[in-house]
């Protein structure tokens, strides 16, 4: 992908606007319970920093009504974790558009969450203006948020002098490009989770591309109906039988597969105490919920694995949060830890997972994008890589 990169420029004296995806997980107090997007929003800031340019950064946070700013909209909370990695004070600036504020060469501020601006989501053209006025390069390190077009994302990078991508937003698409394009075989693709609709089209094109699909939680689900299994009253689509049908025949004609579970772990209902049956899947029953693959189906998803050469990773294949389900996910994240294979994991739940089966530093690399990870794997042009693009061609 042909973009300006941050670490090409002298940004000495400069005043840098870097747009990063700081939408962290918070408890109900505002805490930051899970902070990997700071952490990977660091190096450009740094190198920033260490140069001498006078930085701002802004982020969304959540999906805020726009025009007010309610106490759990606020930044403040990343603006305190920010200065304490950083180790400087990160001064959090309101009512930022229209500028009026003051930053010296050498010192960051943070500007309050951009989605209370009016006109960020639909991607306001005076929005964006307005904002390119606050600087001389335009970073966009929001890997996270590239497949949204809204002000911060792609508007002002239309209208800065200069816009390119930032550290962590180059090591996403150099990292996904690699699994992607050339990748090294067999590519085994995780799909789980229980968002079947909004996966499906990910499926149909990693159907194309991918020698074994390993499906997990309610998607593999509707697989199993669609090969004609039981599947009692577990959570599935069966309005997209056809169309997992349709993904399985694909992927025969290419001589490539859809491992179906063969055991399955059920209960009747999914909760801590819920008691778990390890049966066949030819055994499920009209009150069973399927909550994980059983020990067969995880041996044979971690043989898979582990002759795999490229792995990508999105979604649990069980309810990993609950003990009694979380088999299947840990033999998986286990395979993937041991494996000789590249492996690039993303999104909120799988993330989850690697902490939780501590194989963070085990995986080849993992991406701070959930919903652009996806669509960056299905191929398509996410707009604000695209926009970056277009200015490095204009050059
Ligand atoms: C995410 O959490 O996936 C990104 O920060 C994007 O957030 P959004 O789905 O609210 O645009
Ligand atoms: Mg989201």
């Amino acid at each position: 992908m042909n973009v300006i990169k941050l670490t090409d420029l002298d940004v000495a004296g400069k005043r840098v606007f870097i747009r990063a995806d700081l939408n962290v997980p918070q408890d109900e107090a505002g805490n930051i319970t899970e902070d990997t997007r700071i952490r990977a929003s660091l190096a450009s800031i740094k190198y920033c920093l260490e140069k001498g340019a006078a930085v701002m950064v802004t982020s969304h946070l959540g999906r805020p009504t726009e025009g007010e700013l309610r106490h759990e909209d606020t930044l403040m909370p990343v603006a305190v974790r920010l200065g304490q990695l950083l180790q400087v004070p990160v001064r959090l600036i309101q009512d930022w558009v229209d500028g009026g504020f003051e930053v010296k060469p050498g010192e960051v501020v943070l500007l309050e969450n951009c989605r209370v601006n009016k006109g960020e989501k639909k991607n306001n053209d005076e929005l964006a203006q307005k904002m390119a006025k606050l600087c001389d390069i335009y970073v966009n390190d929001a890997f996270g948020t590239a497949h949204r077009a809204e002000a911060t994302t792609h508007g002002i990078a239309k209208y800065a002098p200069v816009a390119c991508a930032g550290v962590l937003m180059g090591a996403e698409i150099d990292a996904l490009g690699k699994a992607l394009h050339n990748p090294k075989r067999p590519l085994v693709a995780i799909v789980g989770g229980s968002k079947v609709s909004s996966k499906l089209t990910i499926l149909k094109s990693l159907a194309d591309k991918v020698d074994q699909l390993i499906v997990g939680g309610g998607i593999a689900n509707t697989f199993l109906l669609a090969s004609g299994k039981r599947i009692g009253d577990s959570l599935a689509e069966p309005d997209l039988v056809k169309e997992a049908h349709a993904i399985m025949d694909i992927m025969k004609e290419r001589g490539a597969e859809v491992p179906l579970p063969t055991d399955v772990v059920v209960a009747d209902e999914v909760s801590a105490l819920a008691r778990a049956n390890k049966i066949s899947i030819d055994d499920v029953h009209t009150h069973d919920r399927i909550l994980d693959v059983g020990p067969k189906t995880s041996a044979k998803l971690a043989e898979i694995i582990a002759n795999a050469g490229t792995i990508v990773w999105n979604g649990p294949v069980g309810v990993f949060e609950l003990p009694q389900f979380a088999g299947g996910t840990k033999m998986m994240a286990s395979a993937i830890a041991h494996s000789e294979a590249f492996s690039i994991a993303g999104g909120g739940d799988t993330l989850a997972a690697i902490a939780k089966f501590h194989i963070h530093d085990d995986v080849g690399y993992i991406s701070t994008g959930g919903g652009a990870f996806l669509e960056f794997l299905e191929g398509k042009t996410l707009p604000a890589i695209a926009v970056l693009e277009e200015r490095a061609a204009a050059k």
